[in-house]
C-alpha cells in the first residue's frame, strides 16, 4: 500500500462554478497533502468525482462514471475512489451501500476534510460518509487557491447555500442554509489573489445580492462591491448568481459607478407566467422583474443581461408557455440558459400531480431556443466593427489560438497578432458574430 500523502490524484467535475471552485480547492488540499495532479482516472490513485444534482441527467452522470472506475479499480486495488459535491450530499451512505467499489462520500460541507480522510482510508481501508451540515464550514473559510485554472481570472466565494427554495430546486438541500463570508475575509482574499497575477475575479454565491444578511454587522453586496473596487491591480469582477428580487437599485448604482464592476448581470426569469412563478415560490411577478430590467439599462449602458428558463413545469399550460416565449421577444436577453423541468428528490414540485409529458417539454425547450438563437446571433452582429475591451485569458487547447471576454462577458476569439500576452486587458475591434462567439482583432 502507498503512503499518506503519496501518489496521483484526479478530479472529474459537473456543475456550477461553485463545483468548479470545490474541485480547485481540494486540488489544493491534494496538493498540500504530497499527490500530484494528473488528467485521467487511468494513473491516479485518489479519484474525486464532483457531482451535481440539478437535474436529473447530471444525477446520472455521476453512475456512469463510477461505472468505469470499477475496471479501474480492479487493476489498482489500493485506489481511492470519492463522491463529492452535491449527489454526495443527497444520497449520503445510500450511495456506499449502492457503489461496492466507493470508498468516500463528501458532503458539500466537507471538502476541507478530503486529506484527512484519505489517509484514514489508506490507513483503516474503511469506507466512510461525511454530510453532516455544519454552521461554520471550514470549506467557506477556506481561501482560494492561488493556482486555481486560470493565472488571470479566480472564483472568489462570499457565501454558500441558499434559503429560497424554490420548489423545483435541490440546492438548499444540497448545500444547507444560506451563509455568509466576512467582508473583511473576502477582500483579503482578494488582495491575495491581485498579488499573485489575478486580474479578474467572479464572486460566488446562490444569491449573491442576499450577501451580508445574515451577518448583522451592516455589510451588504453593495459595500462589498465598494471595497474590491478599491483594490489596486484589480481589474475586474464579475458575480453569480443574483435573485431578481433581491436585486435593488443600489446594485445597479455600483454597477454604473465602480470602475472594476463589469457590465453583465445573470438574472433568472425561470418563467414569464405569474402562476408559474407563484407556483415556482420565486416570491416577484414579471411586471417587477421587467422594471428591474429597464432600471438596470437606463443606469448601466450597453449591459449584457442573461438569464435561466424553466420549460415544462408542473401544470405549465400553452398560454403560461406563450407568455414565457414572448417575454424573449419582449426582453431580448444577451443569452439564455434553458432547462426541460426535471422532478428533484425532496422538492415540493416533485411531488406536484401535472407533470408536463416529456415530448411536450422537448418540444417547448426546441421553441425557445428558436427564439433565442435568432437574438443572440442579431446581438453578435450588432457588435461588428465596435471596438471592446477584452482581458486575454489565455490560448484555445492545441490551435495557440488567444482568446478572452468582453465586459459584457461575450468570449472573443482573438486573430493572431504579435504582442498579445495572457492577462493582457486590451481594446479589440469586433470583426465577426458568430452563433456562440466574437472574432476579434487587437485595436490600435
Ligand atoms: N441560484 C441560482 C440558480 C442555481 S441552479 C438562481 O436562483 O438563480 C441553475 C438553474 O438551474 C436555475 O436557475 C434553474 O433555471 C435550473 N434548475 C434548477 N432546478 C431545476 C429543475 N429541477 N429542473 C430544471 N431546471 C432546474
Ligand atoms: Fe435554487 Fe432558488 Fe436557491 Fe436559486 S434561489 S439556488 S433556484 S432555491
Ligand atoms: Fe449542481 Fe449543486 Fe451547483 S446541484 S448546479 S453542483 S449547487
Amino acid at each position: 500500500m502507498r503512503n499518506v500523502g503519496e501518489g496521483n490524484f484526479y478530479i472529474e467535475t459537473y456543475g456550477c462554478q461553485m463545483n468548479e471552485h470545490d474541485s480547485e480547492k481540494m486540488a489544493a488540499l491534494l496538493e498540500d497533502f504530497g499527490l500530484r495532479g494528473v488528467s485521467s482516472a487511468d494513473s491516479a490513485d485518489v479519484v474525486v468525482i464532483n457531482t451535481c444534482s440539478i437535474r436529473e441527467k447530471a444525477e446520472h452522470k455521476v453512475y456512469s462514471v463510477l461505472g468505469k472506475l470499477k475496471s479501474l479499480k480492479k487493476k489498482n486495488p489500493n485506489m481511492i475512489t470519492v463522491v463529492a459535491g452535491c449527489v454526495a450530499q443527497q444520497e449520503g451512505d445510500k450511495l456506499l451501500n449502492r457503489v461496492a467499489h466507493l470508498d468516500l462520500v463528501l458532503g458539500t460541507h466537507s471538502i476541507a476534510q478530503l486529506p484527512k480522510l484519505v489517509a484514514k482510508i489508506r490507513e483503516t481501508r474503511k469506507r466512510f460518509d461525511r454530510v453532516d451540515f455544519s454552521t461554520d464550514v471550514e470549506s467557506l473559510h477556506m481561501p482560494a487557491p492561488c493556482k486555481g485554472k486560470s493565472k488571470v481570472c479566480s472564483y472568489v466565494t462570499i457565501m454558500q447555500g441558499c434559503s429560497n427554495f424554490c420548489t423545483y430546486c435541490v440546492v438548499p438541500f444540497t448545500r444547507g442554509p444560506e451563509q455568509s463570508r466576512l467582508q473583511t475575509e473576502v477582500v483579503d482574499e482578494v488582495r491575495h489573489l491581485v498579488q499573485h497575477g489575478i486580474k479578474e475575479i467572479t464572486l460566488l454565491g446562490q444569491n449573491v445580492n442576499a450577501y451580508g444578511k445574515d451577518l448583522a454587522n451592516g455589510s451588504s453586496f453593495t459595500s462589498l462591491l465598494i471595497e474590491l473596487d478599491r483594490l489596486p491591480g484589480l481589474s475586474r469582477v464579475r458575480f453569480t448568481t443574483s435573485h431578481p428580487r433581491d436585486f435593488r437599485d443600489d446594485m445597479a448604482g455600483a454597477m454604473a459607478d465602480l470602475e472594476s464592476v463589469c457590465q453583465h448581470i445573470h438574472l433568472p426569469l425561470q418563467s414569464g407566467s405569474d402562476r408559474i412563478l407563484s407556483a415556482m415560490n420565486r416570491r416577484y411577478k414579471f411586471a417587477e422583474y421587467l422594471n428591474k430590467i429597464h432600471m438596470l439599462r437606463e443606469r448601466v449602458p450597453g449591459v449584457a443581461i442573461t438569464t435561466d428558463i424553466i420549460v415544462g413545469f408542473p401544470g405549465e399550460t400553452e398560454s403560461d408557455f406563450r407568455d414565457t416565449r414572448k417575454v424573449l421577444e419582449e426582453v431580448r436577453f444577451d443569452q439564455i440558459f434553458s432547462f426541460k423541468f426535471s422532478p428533484r428528490p425532496g422538492t415540493a414540485a416533485g411531488k406536484l400531480p401535472d407533470q408536463i409529458p416529456e415530448n411536450v417539454k422537448a418540444d417547448r425547450l426546441a421553441a425557445i431556443h428558436a427564439i433565442q438563437d435568432v437574438i443572440t446571433q442579431n446581438y453578435h452582429k450588432e457588435a461588428e466593427g465596435t471596438v471592446e475591451e477584452v482581458l486575454v485569458e489565455g490560448t484555445r487547447d492545441g490551435t495557440g489560438q488567444f482568446f478572452g471576454r468582453t465586459r459584457t462577458n461575450k468570449i472573443v476569439n482573438l486573430a493572431p497578432s504579435a504582442g498579445i500576452q495572457e492577462g493582457d486587458l486590451i481594446n479589440v475591434r469586433i470583426i465577426r458574430g458568430l452563433k456562440h462567439s466574437l472574432v476579434g482583432e487587437k485595436a490600435f
